[in-house]
């Protein structure tokens, strides 16, 4: 569902920053060659979240969800030059695209890629995160939320994906994963740790800020 024209959001996106070449690549790929493109960020929501990063200027960033890298890339735009971004994917059938789109990239130094279940990695990670960005699968959302809160620094930030839910979340009778999503936003909405707003943006992105 759009939650939006395709006017406006044609619009949105013809005055909004463009993608860099290798954005556009792997944009380009991914529609070509992977199964369900549309989880990939795209422009408008890629321009965002790197223009988010870019305010924080995080030292330290964890993805949960990477998929084909699209979003990693964007969100590494905003690492201090001595900064690090670690990315997880249970899906090691993407491994070697996803590698060689980060070793084309200005951050390929940066970038710590993990594959494997998010569940497990995120309790071996010792340092604590200036940014996260939660958009794996959704059913884990709270999960994940719970296993990196006490690991983000007070001030910092944590966007998650897909809290619209294609606007499943406000219609009757939710499916296992709208309940999921339905269930993480009133948990974060609750939650006295962090400060909140839902963003209306493609499928919604709800964003907290550490107290
Ligand atoms: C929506 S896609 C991520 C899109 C990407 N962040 C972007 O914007 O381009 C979700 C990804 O989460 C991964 N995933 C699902 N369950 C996971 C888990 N338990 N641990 C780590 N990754 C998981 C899937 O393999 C998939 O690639």
């Amino acid at each position: 569902m759009d939650f939006i024209s395709p006017e406006l959001a044609r619009y949105a996106e013809a005055h909004t920053a463009a993608e860099s070449e290798l954005l556009k690549k792997i944009n380009r790929d991914t529609h070509a060659h992977v199964l369900k493109p549309r989880m990939l960020s795209g422009q408008l929501q890629g321009r965002f979240l790197a223009m988010i990063s870019r305010m924080i200027q995080p030292k330290f960033i964890l993805e949960i969800g990477t998929y084909t890298g699209y979003s990693a890339l964007c969100l590494a735009e905003g690492l201090q030059a001595n900064g690090k971004l670690i990315t997880v994917d249970i899906n090691e059938e993407l491994k070697n695209r996803v590698t060689s789109y980060f070793n084309a990239s200005d951050f390929g130094d940066q970038i710590d890629f993990r594959i494997g279940d998010a569940r497990k990695i995120i309790p071996s990670l010792e340092m604590s995160f200036d940014l996260v960005f939660i958009d794996a699968d959704k059913e884990n959302y709270a999960t994940y939320f719970d296993l990196v809160i006490d690991r983000v620094r007070p001030g910092g930030f944590i966007l998650a994906d897909n809290v619209l839910w294609s606007g499943k979340v406000v219609q009757p009778k939710p499916d296992k994963d709208t309940k999921a999503i339905l269930d993480f936003n009133d948990k974060i909405h609750n939650d006295p740790r962090v400060e909140n707003i839902l963003l209306p943006i493609r499928d919604g992105i709800m964003m907290m800020r550490k107290i």
